[in-house]
């Protein structure tokens, strides 16, 4: 089985990446299903339903969150209606949506988890103890991604070894910065501290560089803006054990446009 995980995608740009570069990779990898974080979609700020569907039209089937979940006011009422977007499940009690959700992928079901970190970030319920509870209520479900958004690569790294041999990945997304530490930890479980983003490279994290260097340097009030021109599309995949769910490989995908 080949699970297709696709970093932060941003804005517009990062959309319409998404859309011309995905039915190749589909095509050339024999992909059985594809994951992608979405919290940058709309405008570089959480996701709408017209972003969604855009992704979903482009072949993503399923849909992960992070620290920008409530930037669009209708995504509340998205995540109560659509099994296939999920939020980290460590938000508080009562909070709209799911944070774990199961499909089934060639016959078997798939459990994607989402999490995020507490370091320079909201504190939340604990991801560690909230992923052993997600766990232990689907014992028979042994194809299982946890993409583990968040700041530090301490904190990703201690979620890769707490779960491995226990899930058949966990994916870092949020820094939009892709690392180079992709392996299979010894017990089975495909790791890599962050998976990069999908969106325009000349700009910081994919915002207009001009306006985060001028928020920096005077500290007064600026807007962000999605940046425009050559984009990047940063992604994994992960190979996994029909049988087992225990990941036999993973590589990182990295394609671009060059020029500004
Ligand atoms: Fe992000
Ligand atoms: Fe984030």
């Amino acid at each position: 089985m080949r699970v297709l995980f696709i970093g932060d995608i941003v804005g517009r740009p990062g959309q319409d990446y998404v859309r011309e570069v995905l039915p190749g990779l589909l095509r050339a990898r024999r992909i059985d299903l594809v994951i992608a974080n979405g919290e940058n979609a709309t405008n570089g700020r959480g996701i709408n339903r017209l972003a969604c569907e855009a992704l979903y039209d482009a072949g993503v089937e399923i849909i992960t969150l992070g620290n920008h979940t409530w930037d669009q006011k209708d995504t509340p009422a998205l995540l109560e209606e659509d099994l296939r977007i999920v939020r980290p499940a460590n938000f508080p009690e009562g909070t709209p949506g799911r944070g774990h959700t199961v499909c089934r992928v060639a016959g078997r079901p798939f459990l994607v988890i989402n999490l995020m970190g507490r370091t320079f970030l909201s504190q939340l319920d604990c991801p560690f103890r909230e992923v052993d509870r997600i766990l232990g209520e689907h014992p028979d479900i042994r194809h299982i991604l946890v993409d583990m958004h968040a700041e530090t690569t301490s904190e990703k790294l201690a979620m890769g070894w707490h779960l491995d041999g226990r899930v058949s990945a966990v994916v870092g997304t949020h820094t939009h910065v892709p690392t180079s530490d992709e392996r299979v930890l010894p017990n089975g479980t495909a790791y890599i501290t962050d998976v990069g983003m999908v969106g325009p490279r000349n700009g910081i994290l994919g915002m207009d560089r001009h306006r985060v260097i001028r928020k920096m340097r005077t500290q007064m009030p600026v807007k962000f803006e999605v940046a425009s021109g050559a984009r990047q599309f940063c992604a994994v995949e992960i190979e996994l054990d029909d049988e087992t769910g225990r990941a036999t490989g993973i590589e990182r995908i990295f394609l671009c446009e060059t020029g500004e």
